[in-house]
């Protein structure tokens, strides 16, 4: 089931990691200029809050996406339909989306009135008043994801193994993001946010399985008893 990743990575396209990290800082650059009130737009107090809420869940459901381009990558499942290349640039773009519209998410809540929450606050998990360890489940899903995509800059230094162990702590920052957005969030109750969170964490356990009963080495051991 495993390809080799270094030869699907040396087919990631030259300039795109470079533009996939350009949308990603600039949608964290414009959630740190509103919520710093610098460009004027969404005085009202409560537009921070709605932009907040809004932006969190499309960071969710691109984390949602690049964790199953992830699995289809690992498990070679999307290969029907996609070359390994196509779906790492997939993969790619929306990690780092995901972490654009996440700073997008947090960074705007500096103009929020209600929960004030200041930038120690926003970057150090466990710093703010606001229900500090689930918005730290979101603040470590976000560090972890960074850390992911810092990863892959310097994977020949960390060999493949050990790159493709770090990978590990993307179903970590899933889970988080999960938990973090179930509970922590205000929209969790209504019909549309549950089924959205049954449906993404659902298809993600699914290709889990799949992964992890489709490894070379479980699969000897299947064989073998
Ligand atoms: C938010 C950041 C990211 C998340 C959540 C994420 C998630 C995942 C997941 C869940 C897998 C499957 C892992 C497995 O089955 O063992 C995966 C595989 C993979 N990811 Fe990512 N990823 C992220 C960032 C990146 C970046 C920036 C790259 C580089 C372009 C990348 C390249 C890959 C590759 C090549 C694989 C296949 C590894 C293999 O076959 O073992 N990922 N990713
Ligand atoms: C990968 C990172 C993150 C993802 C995917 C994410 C996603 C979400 C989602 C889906 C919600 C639910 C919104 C609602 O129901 O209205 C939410 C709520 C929230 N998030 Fe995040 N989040 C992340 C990181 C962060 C960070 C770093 C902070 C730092 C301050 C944060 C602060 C909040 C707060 C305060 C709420 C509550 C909003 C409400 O009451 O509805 N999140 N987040």
């Amino acid at each position: 089931m495993h390809q080799p990743t270094e030869r699907i990575e040396s087919a990631v396209a030259p300039g795109s990691l470079f533009l996939s990290a350009v949308a990603g800082a600039a949608l964290a650059a414009g959630g740190f200029a509103i919520g710093v009130g610098a460009t004027g737009v969404a005085g009202e107090s409560t537009s921070f809050w709605y932009l907040s809420r809004a932006s969190g869940f499309v960071a969710y459901l691109l984390l949602w996406g690049s964790v199953m381009w992830g699995l289809l990558l690992s498990t070679g499942t999307g290969r029907a339909w996609a070359r390994p290349p196509q779906l790492l640039g997939a993969h790619e773009y929306l990690s780092s989306l995901s972490v654009g519209f996440a700073c997008f998410h947090s960074l705007v809540l500096l103009g929020d009135r209600y929960v004030a929450f200041s930038l120690g606050a926003i970057i150090v998990p466990f710093a703010g008043q606001h229900q500090p360890l689930l918005v730290a489940c979101g603040q470590v899903a976000l560090w972890l994801s960074l850390l992911l995509i810092g990863s892959f800059q310097v994977r020949r230094r960390l060999g493949g193994q050990l790159w493709r162990r770090l990978h590990y702590a993307s179903f970590v920052a899933f889970w988080l993001a999960f938990v973090h957005g179930v509970l922590v969030g205000s929209e969790t109750a209504m019909v549309w946010a549950t089924a959205l969170y049954l449906g993404t964490a659902g298809t993600v356990l699914f290709l889990t399985m799949h992964r992890v009963l489709s490894t070379p080495r479980l699969q000897t051991m299947m064989a073998g008893s």
